[in-house]
Parts: structure tokens; sequence; C-alpha cells
């Protein structure tokens, strides 16, 4: 690419299509010198990402054009997308292997796969991760895609006159977004969406586990005392889980928190009072004035690097 080649970067810009809305953030510079150019957020049709593709391509993608010309404090200019998938529509699977080398590793995951994910490996986009190892096994991460949902979401994108740079999980998003990447340490992120919430285990630089439940900002409006004392013993069990299941895994003794259900009154004070761990809302890596845990996962999306 020519573009490289002369040290120039395109601009990209982070769409997080949400349950009920959707978030669009373009951030221009990097480090101390990142400024937000534009950011917004619009309505969007209630569950338009779903197992079968994505609902009402045609208006989705005008919907996103509306929104770019929208944006405060400047209109988003960039024509590069970079988006995610929710964890709830990507399979995830963490599984022991004996050790071998990536490249048989990259043969016999695929095969391994047809055994523990829901659809054949041949209808997904499948990558995964090592991210333990216990006596002689190694665990590994796979991630798999449907196809059929990728494929929906770079036909929108084009139909927006638009070119898609890249789709990683939300929780990758959001973890590039609020956790310092030199840091070490282990953090539970949680991200509490409209209808559900995505748990994410970060530990030692890398995502470990990832878990969805079906408690969101929405319960939290309706029996708060219910809900919160729900997603807390969540928290504690996927932990739980997390620090048996997975070798070399530290000790978890912080919760990043992110998402609108964030902003519901007294939900950090509480998760901290239930879990006994120290619970704040996550802050971006990138400095901007009047940040909102909404825009959280389209912030992580805006950042990352072509
Ligand atoms: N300022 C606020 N005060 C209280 N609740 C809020 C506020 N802003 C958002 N919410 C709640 O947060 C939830 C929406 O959060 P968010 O926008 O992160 O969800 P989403 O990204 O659309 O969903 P998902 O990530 O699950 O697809 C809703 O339940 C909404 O009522
Ligand atoms: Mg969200």
């Amino acid at each position: 690419m020519f573009e490289s080649v002369l040290g120039i970067k395109k601009p990209t810009f982070g769409l997080d299509i949400g349950y009920r809305t959707m978030k669009l953030v373009q951030i221009s510079g990097t480090g101390k010198r990142a400024v937000l150019r534009g950011a917004i957020e619009v309505p969007i049709a209630e569950g338009t990402l779903t197992k079968e593709g994505v609902k009402e391509k045609n208006k989705l993608a005008e919907q996103i054009i509306a929104a770019m010309s929208q944006a405060k404090p400047h209109a988003i200019s960039a024509k590069i997308v970079s988006s995610a998938l929710p964890e709830s529509l990507v399979f995830t699977k963490e599984i022991d292997m004996p050790k071998m080398s990536l490249k048989e590793l990259n043969k016999s995951i695929p095969y391994q796969a047809t055994e523990f994910f829901p659809i054949p490996p041949d209808e997904t986009y499948m990558d995964w991760q090592i991210v333990g190892q216990k006596d002689s096994n190694i665990e590994v991460l796979v991630v798999a895609a449907p196809k059929i949902l990728v494929n929906a979401l770079a036909e929108v994108v084009s139909l927006a006159g638009l070119e898609l740079m890249g789709l990683e999980t939300k929780p990758a998003a959001l973890s590039r977004a609020l956790i310092n990447p030199q840091d070490k340490g282990s953090f539970l992120i949680l991200d509490i969406g409209a209808k559900t919430s995505g748990l994410t285990c970060y530990d030692q630089q890398t995502i470990k586990l990832t878990s969805t439940v079906a408690i969101g900002g929405d319960n939290l409006q309706t029996d708060f005392a219910g809900s919160i004392r729900l997603l807390s013993s969540e928290i504690l069990h996927l932990i739980k889980y997390y620090q048996n299941r997975i070798g070399k895994a530290q000790i978890i003794n912080k919760i990043v928190l992110a998402g609108g259900g964030t902003n519901v009154e007294k939900t950090i004070d509480l998760i901290e009072n239930l879990t006994k761990i120290k619970t704040i809302i996550g802050q971006p890596q990138v400095d901007l004035k009047g940040y909102d845990p909404r825009f959280a996962t389209a912030i992580g999306l805006a950042v990352k690097e072509i």
C-alpha cells in the first residue's frame, strides 16, 4: 500500500452497533495528542444484529450516513470503519489442547471446533489465541464469528459507501479503550448494555475468558436490588471459574465498568459492596472531555490501528 510507504494514515472511525442504539466515534491524533473529532449516538431498530444477520440493511446504512454528518463537535469524515460483534453472537470456547506447534494447532483447532460450536466451521470465521498453560496442556481461547453475520455487516458498510477495516469482538475493543496496555494486572471488565451485560476476564494483557448474562440497564431500572444482586453473583461466579480453570490466573482485584447501565445510580457502589472487589468506571486511555461510559466500545474501536 502506498499509504504506508508514504507514512500517511487513513482516518478511521469506530462503529458500535448496540442493542437499541449505535455509537460512532472518530478520534484524531494518538496518545496524549488524541482529540475527539466527532461522536454521536442514534437509535436503531432493536436487536439489529442477530444470529441470522443484520435487520434492515439499507435502512441501517442510511442511518450510518446520517449519523456521520450529525456527529459533534465535527461531522465524521473518515471512510474506513472499525466495528465489533457482540459476544452473544460470537462463539467463544476455551479448550485444552496437548502441547503442539502453532502450525499443528492451526490444523487441529477447526477440527476440534466441530465438537463444541453449534455451527459447522466452514460457516464461521475462526480465530484463536493461547491464554494459559496447565501441566502438559495449553489452554486456547477459540472465537468463531458466523460468516452470515460478518458478511451482512460488511454489506451494510459498503452500502453506506464506506470500507470495513476490520471486525473484532466488543471485549477486545473495550479492553483497548479502558486498560493501559502496559498494565499487567487482572481485571473484570463489565459492559452493562440495554438487555445484557458482557463480562470479560482480562489478565496479563490478554482477554482470558468472556461471558454474557441476560441482565442489563433495563433490568437495573425496573428491579434494581434484584438485578444488581444477580449481576454481582454472576461476576463472582465467572471470577471463581476463571481462577480455578485457567493456569497461572492472577487474583482479579478490580472491576472496570462500561456501558450505559453504568449510569444507573448506585450501580458502582452496590457492585463493589456485593462483590467486595474495588469497582470503578473505566476511563479511556485517550483523554476525552465529558466521557460517558456508553461510548467505551466505540472509543476502543476508534483507536484501533490499521
Ligand atoms: N444516563 C443514563 N442513566 C441511566 N441509565 C442509562 C443512561 N444512559 C443509558 N442508560 C441505560 O443503559 C442501557 C443502554 O446502554 P448501552 O447504550 O451501553 O447499551 P447498548 O450498547 O445499546 O447495548 P448492548 O451493548 O447490550 O448491545 C439502557 O438500559 C439505558 O436505559
Ligand atoms: Mg454496547
